[in-house]
């Protein structure tokens, strides 16, 4: 078979916290299977990542501590290190972002594009708090919502009733810095215009899609943002930490973090070339045509890394000798939910990597969130879950094929491959499955079907199993040694198929296993052959799963913060208070969708006795049509506010689940327009 050359990347995380499970299904546990998968089939991969060390949350936290940017980055770049570590990820390197070598090697770029007149400069207003002597980024200014009155809105949009503004437009702005009124101030900066590369990006991507099977939730994303036509994209921030803007006076200027973050694989791939005494080793795969680069992401970075990064090479290769390759996939999982709700720290919901495997070994961990990954849709952890995926699969199905192999092969061969006897049918088959699971699950693994391929690796342990019991040799080292020496040879081929297969999820004890059996990996395909000669001698067992109890399990359910804990909570109010809000029920008689306000639904209601239109926040979940007739419940006396320049007298109840969705509360025909709520 032909050796591939190949390059993975993995997303950067920040060093701005530890990581948690999600992480790991997202970006992590599928690249590590595809590269340890890739390394045995015998390609030639290198497998890159590391911390992105810059933006605006990290220099938050940093304010938050009254400590420098650089405490947090080094206590968390290291923390995410060793959290990797002890999960088992095959990385060759986990570089970081703050190098030196990244930094010139961002600034490279940019004044590549500088050089060659790609990028516009353009002026525009920033608010600057003069006590801080700063500009302030759109995180660090609050203030009153220009259309709802919202007191805690962003400079630019608000988290209230979803309007975009101006900056300009906020009411009474303040710098979360320093508390003062922020002033208006003229800064210059520099754009990336992505609307030149449109064309080419849409080209590159349905020719990728073409050749290798892009996923459909990565082209839907890029198809959305070409129908919405790319604009042009600030590079530089003003701002302290980050990769200083390589121009004269561009003091307190630095590079926008996604531009150099991406870049950071590069310089990541440098640095690995520097540790190996091969100072080109990057050039061998960034710029080499027989690469295959594959970049693994979750799902809210596939426009950087389909849209945004490509266009960057392309400008890149555009005006210069030396030529980049581009992402011949960008497999993004979707999210990994905790327990039936997001993960969130400061609500304390959901747990870090390094707290789980202080309490459990990686590999179940593995398993479990491998066979589990949200490859197409977001997926969930639980708890028991985990418990039953270590109890009822690996320990009972794995597990327990290993074990009654050995204990055979130790208490009757003498510890030593019995020969093969006459093959019946039934060993035959299980030769042939042998052979025929390697490039089964092979072929899955290259299309990133890892979910698939991680339930055909228990499929065999299970044929695996069955073949044990079908076979009986517990009757057969009775009355037939031979035959019986028959099936504990198959068994332990088998064990040596399994070991191999499972080594990309397992690694740690697919080591053991290969121990056991007193050999070394030969290489994917050679999984399926014989490998054990008769008389080979092999090593004592060892327990390869520990079944977790249900007190374990419930003890860390228990941990978790009881729900209303983690919602927030409101202060009590009096029956009074509460009897202040005029509750109707109202029938909707019309609804239309207002230009340019993705979310609301202009909607006319009837409350008996007047009518009123309402300006609701629910386009992204209610089409107009589906709304008409339906009885609902308003709050009727509600200060009007004006929304997209629009009154809105009133507002309908509705129920928000974890993720955003909003329902809207209805009541049947059974109950007359105008009736009280209470
Ligand atoms: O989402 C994140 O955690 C980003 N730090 C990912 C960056 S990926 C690449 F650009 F480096
Ligand atoms: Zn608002």
């Amino acid at each position: 078979m032909e050796k591939e050359k190949v390059l993975v990347t993995s997303a950067l995380p920040y060093a701005n916290g530890p990581i948690h499970l999600g992480h790991l299904s997202g970006a992590y546990l599928p690249a590590d299977i595809y590269v340890r998968y890739k390394r045995l089939k015998g390609d030639d991969i290198i497998y890159v990542c590391g911390s992105d060390e810059h933006g605006v949350p990290i220099t938050i936290t940093a304010d938050k501590e009254k400590v420098s940017p650089k405490v947090i980055i080094d206590r968390y770049h290291e923390m995410n290190k060793k959290a990797f570590e002890m999960f088992g990820m095959d990385f060759d390197i986990y570089s970081r972002t703050s190098l030196p070598l990244h930094h010139e090697t961002a600034q490279t770029f940019f004044k590549s594009f500088y050089d060659q007149g790609i990028l516009k400069e353009k002026k525009t207003l920033q608010f600057y708090d003069e006590k801080a002597k700063m500009f302030l980024p759109d995180r660090y200014v609050e203030g009153t919502c220009p259309r709802c009155g919202y007191e805690e809105a962003r400079s630019d949009e608000c988290e209230n009733c979803s309007a975009h503004y101006e900056p300009t437009e906020l009411i009474n702005p303040k710098s979360k810095i320093t508390g003062e009124t922020p002033v208006l101030k003229e800064t210059s900066h520099w754009f990336f215009p992505l609307g030149n590369y449109q064309q080419w990006l849409e080209n590159y991507i349905e020719e990728m899609d073409k050749k290798y099977g892009w996923k459909d939730n990565v082209l839907q994303q890029c198809r959305s943002w070409f129908k919405d036509g790319l604009k042009d994209r600030a590079v530089t921030r003003d701002l302290d930490w980050g990769v200083k803007v390589p121009l004269p006076d561009s003091e307190g200027k630095v590079l926008y973090v996604w531009f150099e973050a991406v870049l950071g694989y590069i310089s990541a791939t440098k640095e690995l070339g520097l540790q190996r005494n091969n100072p080109d080793l990057w050039k061998d795969y960034w710029q080499n045509p027989g690469t295959k680069y594959i970049a693994f992401i979750g799902k809210d970075n596939i426009v950087f890394h389909a849209i945004m990064f490509p266009a960057m090479l392309k400008a890149w290769n555009d005006g210069n000798d030396d030529k980049y390759i581009y992402p011949q996939n960008v497999p993004a999982n979707e999210f990994l939910n905790f327990e039936g709700k997001k993960f969130s720290k400061s609500r304390g919901w959901g747990i870090d990597v390094i707290e789980f495997l202080n309490l459990f070994p990686a590999d179940p961990l593995r398993y479990t969130l491998a066979a589990n990954l949200p490859e197409n849709k977001d997926t969930d952890f639980y708890w028991k879950e985990f418990q039953a995926r270590n109890n009822n699969e690996l320990a009972d199905i794995l597990g327990n094929f290993v074990n009654r192999t050995f204990t055979f092969a130790h208490k009757h061969f003498n510890g030593e491959v019995p020969p093969k006897g006459k093959l019946e049918e039934i060993d035959i088959q299980m030769l042939k499955a042998n052979e025929e699971y390697p490039v089964k699950i092979s072929a899955l693994l290259e299309k990133f079907k890892i979910k698939d391929a991680v339930l055909e690796m228990m499929n065999l342990a299970r044929a695996a199993n069955k073949y044990f019991n079908d076979t009986e040799p517990w009757k057969t080292v009775k009355s037939d040694k031979e035959r019986c020496g028959t099936t504990i040879n198959i068994s332990l081929q088998t064990v040596y198929t399994l070991a191999e297969m499972f080594s990309p999820v397992i690694p740690f004890t697919a080591e053991k296993m290969f121990k056991m059996l007193n050999t070394e990996k030969r290489g994917w395909f050679d999984a399926g052959k014989e490998n054990l000669p008769p008389g080979h001698k092999l090593n004592k067992a060892e327990i390869l799963f520990v079944k977790i109890e249900d007190k374990t399990i419930e003890e860390q359910i228990a941990k978790l913060p009881q729900s209303e804990e983690t919602e927030e909570k409101k202060k009590e109010i009096s029956y009074e208070q509460f009897s202040e809000i005029d509750l109707r029920v109202a029938k909707i008689i019309s609804a239309e969708r207002i230009p340019k306000a993705e979310k609301l639904l202009k909607l006319q209601v009837d409350l008996g006795y007047e009518k009123r239109q309402i300006i609701a926040g629910v386009a992204k979940f209610y089409s107009p049509e589906d709304l008409i007739n339906k009885r609902v419940i308003v709050v009727a006396n509600l200060k009007p506010a004006k929304l997209f320049g629009l009154k809105s007298e009133g507002m309908l109840l509705a129920s928000e689940n974890n993720d955003g969705k909003l329902k809207i509360v209805e009541i049947d025909n059974s109950v007359e327009i105008g009736a009280k709520v209470k």
